[in-house]
């Protein structure tokens, strides 16, 4: 059984007090649809009426049951894919005036909302500048100023890569266009996008999560993201070497993690600051980041052969000029993309973190709670992805 905090207005939730193999109690029947559920918190002060973007996404996703566990009422501005989450939908588009809505509907919008939380983004690496740039720069401009015509406070999902801005810049050049690939461009329309939100004024709270990774219990995540790529890579024997220091941080941060800053911030009366929702010092490094996944391997019966971690420089000054040649230009391609995805996966040096002056969220600090995370995804995938191999 799982034991449930005794403080029933706190969100902290730590491994020991959920239990992934507990069924779904039917008799609860607003709890989320989640096998390791969090406790049900006491019903806060005052709910409100939260406009959420990017309901459907993999954070908007892992955000709703804990709004609706809050007694919040959502509203979800929903673009091009359907919800079915007992939320109140709204079709419009942040890239629009008055986000796609008509006068009358704004207004209304306006005076109906307490709170917004802007969780919509375009976060695929090859959607292309342009698309990049009017998502996560025009279109958070337009939600921070419905934030502001409404008088609410708003909490805007950035990245906390934009710390790593100029190195991933770097780091990216011409490999990441000619890969049709880039880092780089999101990093700067994410930068830009917390510009165009400060210029809107209003009461801001910037949360800058690192990597998403799934539930840090059940792994559960709507969608793989780059790290679980990563890992399926290195299950499937696609790997050649993985291009990074093996010292190097790997920053990732599970889904409820986030989604519990969020809902905590928000209760608490979102007020104007920046958070860095990421392990920072606590990140695991790049070798023990594939050790996890070969162990997981080992355990499930799959064969890995022995991976090489190599330094990128290494990668571009022996690797390179010897292959490149000789290699046809998929193989090119596949090369400058994992070069690309390791500039942002792998960091020199850790990535600012306050995840600890979060209230409730200290004990997903830690590197064994991290590392315990990871384990989490890790397992989620073989079974989900790779179980007919797994149970080979
Ligand atoms: N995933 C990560 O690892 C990560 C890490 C740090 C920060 N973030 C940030 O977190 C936020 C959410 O990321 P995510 O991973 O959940 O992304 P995601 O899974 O790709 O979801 C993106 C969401 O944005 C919505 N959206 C896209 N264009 C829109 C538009 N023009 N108008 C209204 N809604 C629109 C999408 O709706 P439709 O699908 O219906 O278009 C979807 O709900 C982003 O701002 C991202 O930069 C993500």
């Amino acid at each position: 059984m799982p034991t449930y905090p005794e403080n029933p207005n706190n969100l902290e939730i730590t491994a020991s007090s959920r239990n992934p193999t507990d069924p779904p109690d039917p008799a609860r029947p607003t709890d989320p649809p989640h096998p390791a559920r969090p406790a049900r918190p006491a019903r806060p002060a005052r709910p409100q009426t939260v406009l959420l973007t990017g309901a459907s996404g993999v954070l908007g996703t892992a955000l709703l049951p804990y709004l609706h566990l809050r007694h919040h009422h959502v509203i979800a501005l929903t673009h091009r894919r359907p919800l079915s989450s007992g939320a109140e939908v709204l079709a419009g588009d942040v890239t629009r005036p008055r986000l796609g809505l008509d006068v009358a509907s704004y207004r209304h919008l306006c005076a109906r909302t307490d709170a917004v939380v802007h969780a919509a983004g375009m976060v695929a690496f090859g959607s292309g500048r342009a698309s990049m740039h009017a998502v996560n720069v025009e279109g958070a401009g337009r939600v921070a100023r419905f934030a502001a015509d409404a008088g609410v406070p708003l909490i805007h999902v950035s990245t906390a890569y934009v710390a790593r801005y100029r190195e991933i810049l770097a780091a990216g050049g011409n490999r990441a266009e000619r890969a049709g690939n880039s880092p780089a461009d999101y990093v700067a329309s994410k930068t830009a996008g917390e510009e165009a939100v400060a210029a809107a004024g209003g009461k801001v709270t910037v949360v800058r999560p690192s990597i998403i990774i799934g539930d840090s219990v059940t792994g559960e995540i709507a969608e793989p993201q780059g790290l679980h790529i990563f890992a399926q890579q290195v299950l499937r024997n696609r790997l050649p070497f993985v291009p990074s220091d093996p010292a190097s941080y790997v920053d990732f941060v599970p889904q409820d993690v986030v989604a519990r800053a969020i809902v905590s911030l928000l209760d608490d009366g979102a007020h104007p600051a920046e958070h860095w929702l990421s392990g920072g010092a606590h990140a695991l490094t790049c070798d023990r980041l594939v050790q996890v996944i070969v162990e997981e391997a080992a355990e499930a019966g799959i064969a890995v052969r022995p991976l090489r971690v190599l330094a990128p420089d290494v990668v571009e000054r022996l690797v390179r000029p010897a292959f490149f040649d000789v290699v046809p230009e998929w193989a090119q391609t596949r090369l400058d993309r994992l070069l690309d995805m390791s500039s942002v996966l792998f960091n020199e040096k850790p990535l600012p973190s306050s995840l600890t002056d979060v209230p409730g969220i200290g004990a997903a600090a830690g590197v064994r709670a991290n590392e315990d995370a990871w384990r989490a995804s890790v397992r989620r995938l073989i079974a989900d992805r790779l179980g007919a191999r797994a149970s080979a």
